[in-house]
């Protein structure tokens, strides 16, 4: 048994797209507040789809989800997106709004949620300076290269500090210094009590870290032999 606190629990989950035969069967795993996993897994083993049913753009088509202590795979809808807004997702395919600046698009969550500019304009600031992208604040995203991109995709994760962050290969754009700059910055926000799942593919900074990982093959997901770390199953 965990003491910790639970941010989300699978049981007996699966995710089937369509008529299709189930993407992800028999998902059972939970993780603990402040825990941070790798997910790991071949190209179309399933990680994105697992995240998606983690940040609610999907329920499980079969099976149980808890999510901070709700039932969210029977809530209703409008019960949703406060859940939603404890959650940072760092998408794979980064999602930016390219009428936005770059300071804007890191601004968006923030506004979204109503608080004044005077409140976040300098987490964002701070945030850009972070990952490199101090002087580039005012560019919009078609002027940005893709790891620049990706980077601004990162800081708008972060920006309302979020009790749960998932990345989807947030690391995928950027070259080996950046990759382990990115990899620490989760691990220093996992120390500062956020929980944290990054997807990814690369294993060269999975081992480095020596945090607990979750692999997904033939449609199950399975803690990795060896892994370290408590609380999930
Ligand atoms: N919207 C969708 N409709 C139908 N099938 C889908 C959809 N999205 C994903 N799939 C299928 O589900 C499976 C898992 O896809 P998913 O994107 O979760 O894999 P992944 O592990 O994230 O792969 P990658 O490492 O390439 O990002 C794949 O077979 C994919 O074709
Ligand atoms: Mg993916």
């Amino acid at each position: 048994m965990t003491v910790k606190t639970q941010i989300f629990r699978f049981e007996d989950a699966g995710l089937a797209y369509g008529d299709a035969a189930e993407t992800l069967s028999d998902v059972n795993i939970d993780l603990g507040e402040g825990e941070f996993r790798f997910l790991t897994g071949p190209s179309g083993a399933g990680k994105t789809s697992l995240l998606k049913m983690i940040y609610l753009a999907m329920r499980p088509t079969r099976g149980k989800f808890f999510l901070f202590g709700e039932d969210a795979a029977n809530a209703p809808r409008e019960a949703l997106p406060p859940l939603r807004r404890r959650i940072g997702v760092v998408f794979q395919e980064f999602r930016l709004l390219d009428h936005l600046t770059a300071f804007d698009n890191v601004a968006l969550p923030m506004k979204v949620a109503g608080v004044n500019l005077n409140q976040y304009r300098e987490d964002v600031s701070e945030l850009l300076n972070w990952v490199g992208l101090g002087h580039r604040m005012d560019a919009k995203p078609a002027t940005l290269s893709g790891g620049e991109q990706q980077r601004v995709a990162l800081a708008r994760a972060l920006v309302s500090k979020p009790d749960l962050i998932l990345a989807d290969e947030p690391t995928g754009n950027v070259d080996p210094a950046m990759s382990e700059r990115i990899m620490k910055l989760f691990v220093e926000l996992n120390k500062l009590g956020a929980a944290v799942i990054v997807a990814t593919h690369d294993l060269h900074l999975v081992q480095s870290l020596g945090k607990p990982v979750l692999r997904i093959a033939d449609g199950r997901v399975s803690r990795a032999p060896g892994a370290g770390g408590g609380g999930g199953r």
